[in-house]
């Protein structure tokens, strides 16, 4: 129950911030936790490499609404390596712990705010580029996930 939260965790759920769709985004990105059926869409802004802007829209549970939120404050501002840098166990020390079965929920923000960048740093590549074929764009892809492991190491 909504009672095993703590209070920090149930003000998020209570209060989420940035809720919503940011406008003029250039990143956008959804994901689905197959366990528990919960979906997760964030939008940024991104200026620079830094996250001007971001927002998030969520069907699910207290624990993914309070994390998403979480994810958001986190990364507003930020540079997107260190953006990239965070994992859900940084959520879950944000937040000062979550209930041992809701773990799983601080996953689904951090993968919709990672694929969100990896929308931006594609469409972004994708202007630059000739694209003129499937691999081409397959290639382009590859190194795009290369760029956000490096990233996200540095
Ligand atoms: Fe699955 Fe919360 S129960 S995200």
């Amino acid at each position: 129950s909504v009672l095993e939260y703590n209070e920090l965790t149930l003000d998020h759920f209570q209060n989420p911030r940035n809720v919503g769709v940011v406008e003029n985004n250039n990143g956008y990105g959804k994901v689905g936790e197959a366990g528990c059926g919960d979906i997760c869409e964030i939008t940024l802004r991104i200026e620079k490499d830094a996250i001007k802007d971001i927002k998030f829209r969520v069907y699910g549970c207290a624990g993914a609404i309070a994390t998403s939120s979480v994810v958001t404050e986190m990364t507003r501002g930020k540079d997107i390596n260190y953006a990239l840098q965070l994992n859900d166990d940084d959520v879950v020390e944000y937040l000062g712990g979550l209930p041992e079965k809701k773990k799983h929920c601080s996953l689904l923000a951090i993968k919709a705010m990672r694929q969100a960048i990896y929308d931006y740093l594609l469409n972004r590549r994708l202007k630059e580029s000739q694209i003129s074929s499937r691999e081409d764009f397959d290639i382009i892809d590859n190194e795009i996930m290369q760029e956000i492991i490096s990233r996200s190491n540095q």
